[in-house]
């Protein structure tokens, strides 16, 4: 049996669709598992005036699919408590600090408390402060703090918000969740990078070619036109995601394999990414719109959009790291909304042989290609490597074939989804795979000034068409450096 994880979970946002959608049904498997078992309690609040048996049979429809098991869906069920509850209001925090020491008392939870704010981010600062001024923290637990993105909107909103978290918790009691920390093949980089001399030691500038990480995405901004026309691509995919998974790969090896090492390796990667200029942020980077297809309508006819946003639903662009491990390699990465299929992978482009003895004229054998290991995140978990080899024809012809590992669909359908692992990371106490302030705010330092050149330059949109990969800029940003995306439509 796992080791149980005893606490109150106090869910500001209960009623929210991440809790509904992502948030109960993570929490259930973790009780399925033993994770979690009767040392536990929920508490979710929101504005709505909704009694326990009410919230109870939402939380039970909620993580209906999961199982078939009626009476252990009701026994985990009641262990959720539901309070009304005003976040600027602070006679409801009184009512809250009760709720929370009956249970404490109730389940022996120990004082052991997370607090997860899954709500708008207006109010991310005024919930912890009020948790911290109104009592709601525990004097003999631990205390944590978990936060749903966005991180600010900017370095300078980051920093505010940030302070406000701050006066109430430390560092290492602030959990900030990017659910991309919590996919198995994310997690893998470091299993890769690490386990396997063949990588490591290839694993710098004088080997590596390039980097290439795309997060694609077929489905368009459906019902979040709302949220998404104030963010774009940048913001919403780029500050985060991509920089979370872009500072994996280029980070260090950390001394041990624990959360202070780890980040503190992906805080000095990240503190090495130059920073652009005006005339870089505008030659590096390129922005992009869907246009109309078939049935479905342009990014600016969307409900919800205005008929004259800029947003961009794509990025496309290329960092460099000036450090003696990536000087002169460039990682180039994109993202978008609309585009052929969705998919997330990692290409690691190597060098060619700085000598081909096997395409002497008379030989007819085609150049050797570069070899690239992908990683594959989603759908497929695995990875490929490309190496050149003899074909079995008569003569000496080489040819390009793949190393594969694709987890098959049962063990990728049996992995723990991300809020499962992170939910579970912060009752264990593992930051491991939270974004820290320092990383965040070297991440937005970054893309303030791409958004800067970008709020004063006129894009023509929109620019591309649902179902292919991008602008043809994206493609241009390669070609300019004599390289191609690994990754063709059609392939
Ligand atoms: C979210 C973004 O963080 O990630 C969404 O706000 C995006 O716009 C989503 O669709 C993609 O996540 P996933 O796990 O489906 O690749």
């Amino acid at each position: 049996m796992p080791t149980e994880r005893r606490s109150l979970i106090m869910l500001f946002g209960g009623t929210g669709d991440l809790a509904i959608r992502k948030l109960y049904p993570a929490m259930f498997k973790l009780y399925q598992k033993g994770n979690i078992r009767d040392h536990f309690a929920v508490i979710g609040s929101s504005r709505y005036k909704v009694d326990d048996a009410k919230f109870r049979e939402m939380v039970e429809k909620s993580v209906a699919k999961e199982s078939s098991d009626k009476k252990l869906i009701a026994n985990f069920a009641s262990h959720f408590y539901f309070v009304t509850h005003d976040v600027t209001d602070l006679a409801h925090y009184a009512v809250l600090k009760s709720k929370i020491e009956e249970l404490d008392k109730k389940y022996e939870l120990q004082g052991n408390r997370v607090f997860y704010i899954s709500m708008a981010p207006n109010f991310f600062g005024t919930v912890a402060k009020n948790i911290k001024n109104q009592n709601l923290l525990s004097s003999d637990g631990f205390n944590r703090l978990v936060i749903e993105k966005p991180f600010g909107r900017d370095f300078e909103s980051a920093s505010e918000l940030n302070n406000e978290l701050s006066a109430a918790f430390d560092e290492n009691q602030i959990f900030r969740i990017d659910h991309y920390l919590g996919k198995e093949m994310i997690q893998n980089i470091e299993a890769i990078r690490f386990g396997n001399t063949i990588f490591e030691a290839l694993w710098n500038n004088r080997y590596i070619d390039n980097v290439q990480v795309t997060l694609a995405e077929k489905l368009g901004v459906e019902e979040r036109a709302g949220y998404y026309d104030n963010s774009g691509a940048l913001r919403d995919m780029v500050q985060n995601h991509i920089m979370q998974i872009v500072s994996l790969l280029a980070m260090e090896q950390p001394v041990a394999f624990k959360d202070t090492d780890i980040r503190a390796e992906k805080v000095k990667a990240l503190r090495s990414l130059r920073v652009y200029n005006v005339a870089e942020a505008s030659s590096n980077f390129v922005r992009g719109q869907y246009a109309a297809m078939g049935n479905g309508k342009e990014y600016r006819q969307e409900d919800g959009v205005p008929k004259d946003s800029n947003t961009e639903t794509f990025v496309a662009g290329k960092l460099m790291f000036d450090n003696y491990r990536w000087s002169g390699t460039p990682f180039y990465i994109r993202t978008g909304k609309k585009l052929a299929d969705k998919f997330t992978r990692v290409d690691v482009v190597f060098k060619k042989p700085l000598v081909d003895i096997f395409a002497f004229p008379q030989s007819g054998s085609a150049p050797l290609t570069a070899n690239v290991l992908t990683i594959f995140i989603e759908p497929n978990q695995g990875f490929s490597l490309t190496v050149n080899a003899k074909n079995s024809e008569q003569g000496f012809h080489t040819e390009p074939v793949s190393l594969k590992f694709l987890e098959d669909s049962k063990r990728t359908k049996e992995t723990p989804q991300p809020y499962e692992r992170l939910i579970h990371d912060v009752l264990k106490g593992d930051g491991t795979n939270f974004a820290s302030w320092p990383e965040v705010a070297s991440a937005w330092k970054f893309v303030d000034q791409i958004r800067r050149v970008w709020d004063i330059q006129q894009p023509i949109f929109p620019n591309y068409i649902p179902g292919s990969m991008g602008p043809v800029s994206a493609d241009e940003l390669l070609a300019r450096d004599h390289r191609e995306w690994v990754y063709k439509l059609n392939q």
